[in-house]
């Protein structure tokens, strides 16, 4: 990128809803922290060791994180928004701030055990189920012994996946393990569908439990929660999202 593209680049203007998009259609970034994010916020500082704020966008759960004196590494695909998220730090908090572009869990690396925490925030619900299982499994490696992993998804529980929903229960009735896989995103949510990516996957406890579980990790908190803040189309009964906590012991 030139430097001149680089001066350019700045964050959008946020929806009504207040909602962000981003720069590469893979949906928006939220305005504030959700519960399971300030979390990850209020542990991180005394995390042992760095952590890791995967598909960081412009800085959701990063600023707040690096305010509260911790030391992060935030990751994006979209190397844009990195650097975006740059610019909105103070110059003071920098230093304990590493960038870490690339795509997670196949395409970035860090030594084994080195992390204090991982945040993965309103990504896993862009992966099929194997590679849902490669992230769970690369958390596990990356992170120290008293290291926790944070995980925020979309459940099957949104106004826009009404009509998904018989697809949903009938998958899980027949016992299949990835019941949210939504392979047709335009009939899913025709009015985001442009800037979402071709597979959308909505998460539940039960996916979450099992394959945190099967990593090795020891599940502190899982649960469906409410998302007031959603647009109205999406938003449902309470039950938008599912977020997980869950530590290696
Ligand atoms: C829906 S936004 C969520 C942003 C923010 N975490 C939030 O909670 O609002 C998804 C972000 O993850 C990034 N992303 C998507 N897939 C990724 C991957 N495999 N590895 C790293 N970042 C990814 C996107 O570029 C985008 O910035």
């Amino acid at each position: 990128m030139t430097q001149a593209a680089e001066d350019s680049l700045a964050m959008p203007e946020p929806e009504e809803s207040g909602l962000v998009r981003t720069l590469n259609s893979m949906g928006t970034m939220t305005p504030a922290p959700d519960i399971f994010s300030r979390a990850f916020i209020d542990f991180a500082p005394k995390a042992p060791g760095r952590c890791l704020d995967i598909g960081a966008a412009y800085g959701v759960a990063t600023l707040p994180a690096l305010r509260g004196g911790a030391s992060i590494i935030a990751n994006d695909i979209d190397e844009r928004h990195l650097k975006i998220l740059l610019n909105r730090v103070p110059p003071e908090q920098r230093s304990r701030l590493e960038l870490a572009p690339g795509e997670f869990p196949d395409r970035i690396d860090f030594p084994a055990g080195s992390l204090g925490a991982v945040l993965i925030c309103r990504v896993m619900h862009f992966f099929d189920g194997p590679r849902i299982e490669r992230a769970a499994a690369k958390a596990m490696e990356w992170l120290a012994p008293g290291g926790k992993v944070f995980v925020v998804g979309e459940s099957p529980f949104i106004g826009t996946a009404k009509a998904f929903f018989p697809t949903y229960e009938s998958r899980q009735k027949a016992g299949n393990p990835w019941p949210g896989v939504v392979e047709n995103v335009a009939a899913h949510d025709p009015k985001r569908a442009g800037s979402l990516p071709g597979l959308f996957h909505l998460l539940d406890e039960r996916v979450l439990g099992r394959v945190f579980t099967a990593a090795g990790f020891e599940i502190e908190r899982l649960e469906l929660f409410p998302r007031p803040d959603y647009p109205a189309d999406i938003r449902l009964d309470g039950r938008e999202s599912v977020g997980l906590i869950a530590v290696k012991k």
